[in-house]
Order: C-alpha cells, then structure tokens, then sequence
C-alpha cells in the first residue's frame, strides 16, 4: 500500500532545492530534486528521503526493485511556494534495501518526458549484486549485431565484479565495458559468448555470484528447395506430391506452410519430417493430393519463417483431363535445305502429355541406324553436314504405349544442290587444232537440284596477231 499524506509544513529548505519563488518563465519547465548529485550512497536500513518540486502535478517512477505495494514507500503531497501555486511531492523508503537499488525518478504526471532523477546506491555488503541469484541462472538473448549485456548490477559502486566463463575461462576484457548500474556489456559478442557465464564478487572473503545462460536464437535459412521448380504437368485424377525441403542452421526452428489453389477445401495431406546432418538441419514438408481434378491447377507455394527470416519458393501445376498427343506440321509437309548446310533439323509441332516415345523413319528405315549424321534431339531430327543423299520421305512416330496413344506424321525433305559442270572437274583439255569443215561436237554435261538449265555461249577468237604491234 502507498501512503499518501498531505503535509502542509514547509519543506525544510535544502541547497538548490529552494530557490526564490520567482515564477519566471521556463523553470521548473522540468521537476526539480533536492539531490543536486547524479547519484546517492546510502546504507541498507537508512531511509532514504527525496523532494521534488514543480509547477504542474508530480508522479514518482521507482526502480524495478522496489514492490509496487510496499509499505515502507510514503509520497507526501503537498501544495508549496509563496502562493501555493506549486506542487511538492516527498518520496520516503524506509527501510531501504540492496534490492531498491537503481534510478528514481520524479516527472509531471502529464508530460513524462519532463523528469529529474538520481540513481541511488543501498549497498549492503551481504548482497553486493541487486539481483539474488536463484537456483537457475537468468537466460541473456544474444542478437546478431546488438550489445550482450549481463544485468549483474551491484548495490556498491566500487564494487570489483570479474566475469567468468564456465568452466573458468577468461574473457578478453578488452571487448567488455562495465558498468555498476547496469553490468557487463560485450560490444560485439562472438561465438564465445555462447553458454555459463558468471559476475563474480568477493566481499568480507565471502564470494557472491550471479550467473547466466545466454542464448542465441538462430533463424537462419540456408536453402528451400521444392523437388519441381518451373512447370508440373500432370493428369486429373493423377496423385501430385511435392516435397519442400528447408536447410537452416543448427539449432534453427522453422515453419513451414503451404499456399495451393484448393487450400480451402484442405484436399491436401501434407506431413512434416525433420531430421538433423553434421552441420545442418533439414525440414520437409511435403504435400500430397491424391487424387487431382481441374480445380488444382495453379500456383503451389511453399512459405518458410524462422524468426523474422523468410523465404519461399513455387511451382505452377498443370492438370490435363487426359493423354494426348497433337502432331503438326512446322512449315508444311515440304521442307528444303541445301547441300553443305552444317546441321538442319526437322522438327514438326508436337504438344503430348505424357511424353511420348519418338523413332524418326527414312525412307521406312529407322533414321539413326542409317547414318552416323542424324540423330534425335528431344523429339526433332538433327542432320549434320547436310548431303544430296539426305532428300527424302522422312516419318516420325510418336506413341504412349502405356495409353495406347500413337500419331505419325510425314515430311519431305528436298536438298538443294548447287549446279556444278561435271567437265571442269576433269583436267580441261588445251584448246587443240580440228581441221576447218570438220564436225566436232562439244559436250557439257551438269547437275544441280533442281535439275540445272544449261545455256552455250560463243566468243569469237581475237584474230591472228592482235593486238597490233608497230
Ligand atoms: C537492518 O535491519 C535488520 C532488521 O531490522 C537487521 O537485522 C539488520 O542487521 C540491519 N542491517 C544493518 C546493516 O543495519
Ligand atoms: C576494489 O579493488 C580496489 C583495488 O584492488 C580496492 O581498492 C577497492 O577497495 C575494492 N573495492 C571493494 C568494494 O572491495
Ligand atoms: C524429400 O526430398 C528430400 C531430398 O530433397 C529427400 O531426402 C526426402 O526423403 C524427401 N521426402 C520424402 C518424404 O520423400
Ligand atoms: C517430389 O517428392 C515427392 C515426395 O518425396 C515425390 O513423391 C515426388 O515424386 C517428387 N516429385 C518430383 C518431380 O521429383
Ligand atoms: C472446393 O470448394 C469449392 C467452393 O467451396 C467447391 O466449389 C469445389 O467443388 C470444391 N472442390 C472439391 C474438389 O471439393
Ligand atoms: C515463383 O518463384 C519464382 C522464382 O523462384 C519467382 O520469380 C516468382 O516471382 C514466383 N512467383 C510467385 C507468384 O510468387
Ligand atoms: C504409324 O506408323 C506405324 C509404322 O509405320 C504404323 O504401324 C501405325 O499404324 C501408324 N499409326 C498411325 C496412327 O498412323
């Protein structure tokens, strides 16, 4: 219980505490203390007695340590100044205790921000740290990137407070500040500071302790893998099943959720493993439909948090109402390419779900066993070197055995070969002497595809002795 007693004796006046009443604009813009110092010592059992004056009304903020009820608090409220215009409030502990140790603070109860405070000392040399240690040590979070503190703050500020390491290791105290209101601060906490630490204090020979277990919340993902990225085709009625497999950090926790077009009607069943590898831990979570229908096709997600990480990744499933296989022709059933082209290929359109089967025919003979140069790709024929001899009546088949589903489609392929004059290729002879009136017959003999038109030219000889010399 808080006891509040209005009090209208003057309060007795102590240094700055009491100035002149001058109601002068901006002071008391803040409460005002009788402590002029930043900070009291006091010993256990003494009382401890803080005034605090100011224009508006006055609100006590006290250390975490003092029980909201407890009855050796007393505020004593009162009006005060010359005119009564201001408001006094006088804040009693009595007796004090190591645990009231830390910071009082008196602000407008109007405008918080406006306060005066002290950080008061109530040492007590049977309870050095302000905190008595329980049988289980406090747990400190430990964040990427943020300060580590160990709050063994002490009820004497000269007291001397080592840290340890369970089991007794050293820090660097290079990288630790301390600070005897509020313990020990490490800048930039590493791996070391993972585990049993210890504030330690010897007073009278006897050694106190305060001991915590700090943790570090791991959150991060390493991998999502979906077993199918990119396009799913699959078949009503079919079962789809895709398996989500998250990589995090030792010691990380994950959810793992699922966005699909049917959630709604929850047709998925879907089923959570985790399991653990030398340095990783693996979470799956794969969602099964058993039966598919048309309303399935879409988008499936799959949602992965750990902490504030995020991350996911999709696949998009197609659903078909059944086998099919659709098999056209590209530019016709005609289609050219020219001798010493180095590759051409056949490829007519084929749309097919399940993937069919392919065996190209040439001439009505398997076309791969025919010549080294042609060989299927996926389901298009490849010629390399392209060769006269390749014209002809080309068929491919396609087929899904499993559902009896067969289509054939035919094309011609014609090769155009350049006209060459079969004479040239023989050494051509010297222009040689025929006797004037005989009968000589030239012979010119070509090919090409398509069949080459052959034209005869005659140039006359220059006459004998031109040009002239004279
Ligand atoms: C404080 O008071 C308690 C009980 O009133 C007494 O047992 C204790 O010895 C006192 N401590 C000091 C430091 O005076
Ligand atoms: C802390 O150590 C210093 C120097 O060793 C000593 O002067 C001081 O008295 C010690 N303080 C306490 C509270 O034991
Ligand atoms: C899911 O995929 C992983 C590999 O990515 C595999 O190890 C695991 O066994 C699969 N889960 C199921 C239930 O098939
Ligand atoms: C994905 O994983 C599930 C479960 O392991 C499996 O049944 C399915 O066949 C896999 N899908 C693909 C495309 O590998
Ligand atoms: C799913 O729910 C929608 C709306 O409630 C309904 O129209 C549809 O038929 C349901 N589909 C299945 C496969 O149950
Ligand atoms: C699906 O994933 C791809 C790449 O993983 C991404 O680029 C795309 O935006 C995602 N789609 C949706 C709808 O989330
Ligand atoms: C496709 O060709 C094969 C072999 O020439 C033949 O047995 C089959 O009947 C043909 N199928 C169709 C649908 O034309």
């Amino acid at each position: 219980m808080i006891f509040i007693q209005l009090n209208y004796q003057p309060l007795t006046c102590l240094s700055a505490f009491c100035l002149k009443d001058t109601d002068t604009k901006g002071r008391f813009s803040s409460p005002v203390l009788d402590v002029t110092e930043k900070q009291l010592i006091i010993e256990r059992n003494q009382t401890l007695q803080l005034n605090c004056r100011g224009r508006w009304e006055l609100q006590w903020v006290l250390p975490s340590g003092v029980p909201k009820v407890f009855h050796g608090t007393q505020i004593e409220e009162t009006r005060c100044g010359k005119k009564n215009n201001h408001y006094c409030s006088r804040l009693i502990l009595s007796p004090s205790l190591a645990q009231h140790t830390g910071s009082y603070r008196c602000r407008y109860r109007q405008k918080h921000r406006k306060q005066a405070s002290v950080y008061v000392y109530i040492t007590d040399s049977q309870r050095p740290f302000v905190k008595v240690q329980s049988e289980i040590p406090d747990v400190v979070y430990m964040k990427e990137g943020e300060l580590l503190v160990f709050p063994c703050r002490v009820t004497n500020p000269g007291a001397n407070v080592s840290l340890v390491k369970y089991p007794f290791i050293a820090p660097d105290y290079r990288n630790i500040i301390w600070n005897s209101r509020q313990g020990f601060t490490i800048r930039s906490p590493t791996f070391f500071y993972i585990g049993l630490f210890s504030c330690e204090t010897i007073v009278n020979g006897v050694k106190y302790s305060n001991r915590f277990l700090t943790h570090r919340p791991v959150n991060k993902i390493l991998d999502v893998y979906l077993n199918s990225t990119g396009l799913v085709h699959t078949l009503q009625g079919q079962m789809l099943a895709l398996n989500c497999t998250v990589t995090a950090e030792w010691n990380a926790r994950v959810s793992i959720s699922w966005t699909y077009p049917q959630k709604a009607n929850g047709s998925a069943t879907i089923i959570r493993r985790i399991s653990r590898s030398r340095t990783n831990m693996l979470f799956y979570s794969v969602l099964t439909i058993p039966r598919l229908s048309k309303a399935d096709r879409g988008l499936y997600k799959c949602h992965v948090t750990s902490g504030p990480s995020k991350r996911e990744t999709n696949t998009t499933v197609i659903v078909y109402n059944q086998p099919f296989i659709q098999l056209k022709h590209r530019d016709g059933p005609v289609v050219q390419a020219s001798a010493g082209q180095k590759s051409f290929r056949l490829t007519p359109k084929l749309r097919a779900f399940p993937a069919p089967e392919v065996i190209w025919l040439k001439d009505g003979m398997v076309a791969a066993e025919q010549c080294s140069r042609y060989h299927v790709d996926r389901f298009s024929l490849v010629i390399r070197d392209v060769a006269e001899e390749d014209a002809g009546i080309y068929t491919i088949l396609t087929g899904i055995q499993q559902y009896g589903l067969f289509q054939n489609l035919t094309l011609t392929l014609v090769v155009n070969v350049k006209p060459q004059i079969g004479e040239k290729t023989v050494s051509s002879r010297q222009p040689g002497t025929v006797q004037r009136g005989s009968r000589q017959a030239l012979h010119c003999t070509s090919h090409g595809v398509p069949p080459p038109q052959i034209q005869w030219l005659w140039h006359p000889c220059p006459p004998k002795g031109f040009p002239l010399r004279l």
